[in-house]
């Protein structure tokens, strides 16, 4: 078993004896739900992994990790609900298996939670560590927000569509290797290439998510076309209308420009995608970021790096 594998072994314990109050059953079975689906767990393992390029005791830092899944499944609670998505992690969401009322609320809970977890870092590291993780949760609000202003915009430029998955996904990302740092008395100079590094990964990570969104397959374990029934401005849509004739332009504005919803819109849409490459184009701009991160993760002076470079590439040819 590599560190990594270890690491994962850890946290799923962690999760699985994780204990919850009895009641109201309401409020705790889908955060049980949602936290036990077969999941990834990218923010913790970074948070671990960061830790681990300096110090050898994991289990010290169990529980601000925890407390990073625990925010990630907050927001993908109320994320769902706004992005109206009938599936996560292959299984129904939380709305759709209880209602809209149940997930907000569980999501709630999850969230204070998190800040419960996270506040048990040690005196030393507090300020600075909730300083790190409130910063954060308030862009992922902001990223969110700005998410769903570009669903009914048709001005999005590709600037603020960068601006917006660096909000909504990135930073959590980032965040977490640098928390991981923090506790592990890195020097502030390697807190911030870490930062930097997780900040660029993350971008391209939620370019994948987008490319997988579009053409995925059931691994993925979300709703294929989600992000094209919502009218969402993610990169494949901004590229094909830079790079469209006039007609296949107008025809792409048109089906982002109605809420009616069809089979036949994702499939259309998509064989736009498609003619247009844009699955390579985003691939492009992935690897750019890519290189970008690497060269941060390059600046930070520890030996052990070869876990987080094994663990984004492996994040870069993702298919779940
Ligand atoms: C999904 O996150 C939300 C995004 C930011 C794209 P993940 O792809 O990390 O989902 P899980 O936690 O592994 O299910
Ligand atoms: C979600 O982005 C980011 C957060 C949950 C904060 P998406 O809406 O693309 O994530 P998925 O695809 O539903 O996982
Ligand atoms: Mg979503
Ligand atoms: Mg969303
Ligand atoms: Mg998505």
């Amino acid at each position: 078993m590599n560190d990594i594998d270890k690491m994962y072994k850890l946290l799923e314990k962690e999760i699985s004896v994780f204990s919850y109050p009895k009641t109201p059953k309401l409020l705790y079975a889908p955060i049980k739900y949602i936290m036990g689906l077969k999941a990834k767990r990218i923010r913790p393992l970074f948070l671990l992994i960061s830790y681990n390029l300096y110090k050898k005791d994991i289990s010290n830092v169990a529980s601000p990790a925890l407390a990073i899944e625990f925010f990630h499944n907050f927001t993908l609670l109320h994320d769902d609900i706004m992005d109206n998505a009938p599936l996560r992690r292959g299984s129904c969401t939380v709305h759709k298996k209880w209602d809209k009322n149940i997930a907000i609320l569980s999501g709630d809970a999850m969230m204070i939670q998190a800040y419960k977890l996270i506040s048990q870092v040690e005196p030393k590291y507090l300020k600075k560590v909730l300083d790190v993780f409130g910063n954060t949760a308030n862009q992922v609000c902001e990223g969110q927000q700005f998410d769903m202003d570009f669903e009914v915009s048709n001005q999005v430029s590709l600037s603020e569509y960068i601006r917006m998955i660096q909000f909504k996904t990135a930073v959590l990302l980032a965040a977490s290797l640098k928390i991981g740092a923090i506790l592990a008395d890195a020097s502030e100079k390697d807190q911030n290439h870490l930062y930097e590094f997780g900040l660029n990964i993350g971008l391209a990570f939620q370019l994948k998510d987008d490319l997988l969104d579009v053409f995925g397959n059931k691994k993925f374990g979300k709703q294929t076309g989600g992000d094209i029934l919502s009218n969402k401005k993610t990169f494949l849509y901004l590229k094909a209308l830079q790079i469209a004739d006039g007609i296949t332009k107008q025809k792409l504005q048109d089906y982002y420009s109605t809420s009616k919803n069809s089979i036949n819109k994702v499939n259309s849409v998509k064989s736009i995608f498609s003619q247009l490459s844009v699955d390579k184009h985003t691939v492009e701009l992935m690897k750019s970021y890519y290189i970008k991160g690497m060269k941060h993760l390059e600046a930070v002076e520890s030996k052990n790096k070869e876990p987080l470079i094994y663990f984004a590439n492996k994040l870069m040819n993702r298919v779940s």
